[in-house]
């Protein structure tokens, strides 16, 4: 199975890409986690990419397809694999299907998380990740079981830089000038597939999983 989730920034993917990926044994592949992680590492690739994250811009185009044919020819990848985070421009979404071509590969489906824009915003503010294992939660919807701590390994939790307020605005408006031009890109190719991502975690995975086992 070959699946891209596509949406709004804070919408959830994340959040059901890992359910999925483990659901189907596939290999997750999120360029943000991939990016921040460089950035982390203070690895040249990180370095470039750091002040465009922290502006909530798009890291350029060259550098984040070389991060994922990287990872789409690793031995993880062999059973299939889930993007999310990518593409996210039309530049991109070019590049991954003459590259996946050339192996005689295609996506399966893309699978995009619509959300009001109020909770998107909700979302994303109450977001609170943790550095160490990047287990995720949410102040309202997710929170740790101790106030701040992550449940799985003791971490203190963090805020991501690109959540504050500004940044979030940036993103939104990044993401309808530069992605959303993927949902007409995709629909054209017959293989886009609209996700309703309100409500509890559970209910949304229940839908996704419907959606994903009634496609075949
Ligand atoms: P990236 O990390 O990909 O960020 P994003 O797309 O903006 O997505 P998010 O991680 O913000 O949200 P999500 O949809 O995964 O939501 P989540 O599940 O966490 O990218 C970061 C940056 O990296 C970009 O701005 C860019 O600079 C760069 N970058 C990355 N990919 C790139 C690319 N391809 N090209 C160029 N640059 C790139 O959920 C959000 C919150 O809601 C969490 O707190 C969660 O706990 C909570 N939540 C989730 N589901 C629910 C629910 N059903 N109910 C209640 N709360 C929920």
């Amino acid at each position: 199975m070959r699946l891209i989730f596509l949406g709004p920034p804070g919408v959830g993917k994340g959040t059901q890409a890992d359910l999925i990926a483990k659901k189907y044994s596939i290999s997750k592949l999120s360029t943000g986690d991939l990016l921040r992680e460089s950035v982390d590492k203070r690895t040249p690739l990180g370095n470039e990419a750091k002040n465009f994250m922290e502006r909530g811009e798009l890291v350029p185009d060259d550098v984040v397809i070389g991060l994922v044919e990287e990872k789409l020819v690793s031995p993880e990848c062999r059973n299939g694999f889930l993007l999310d985070g990518f593409p996210r421009t039309v530049a991109q979404a070019n590049k991954l299907s003459s590259f996946l071509e050339g192996k005689g590969e295609t996506i399966d489906r893309v699978v995009y998380f619509s959300l009001p824009q109020t909770d998107i915003i909700k979302r994303i503010g109450g977001r609170r990740s943790c550095p160490q294992c990047k287990a995720v939660y949410h102040l309202e919807s997710i929170p740790p079981k101790e106030d701040g701590i992550c449940n799985i390994c003791g971490s203190a939790l963090i805020q991501r830089s690109d959540d504050k307020p500004e940044t979030i605005q940036s993103r939104l408006a990044v993401y309808q000038n530069q992605t959303k031009p993927l949902i007409q890109f995709y629909k054209d190719k017959g293989i886009l597939f609209e996700l309703d991502g309100s409500g509890v975690v559970a209910g949304v995975r229940d839908r996704l999983v419907a959606l994903l086992s009634q496609l075949g």
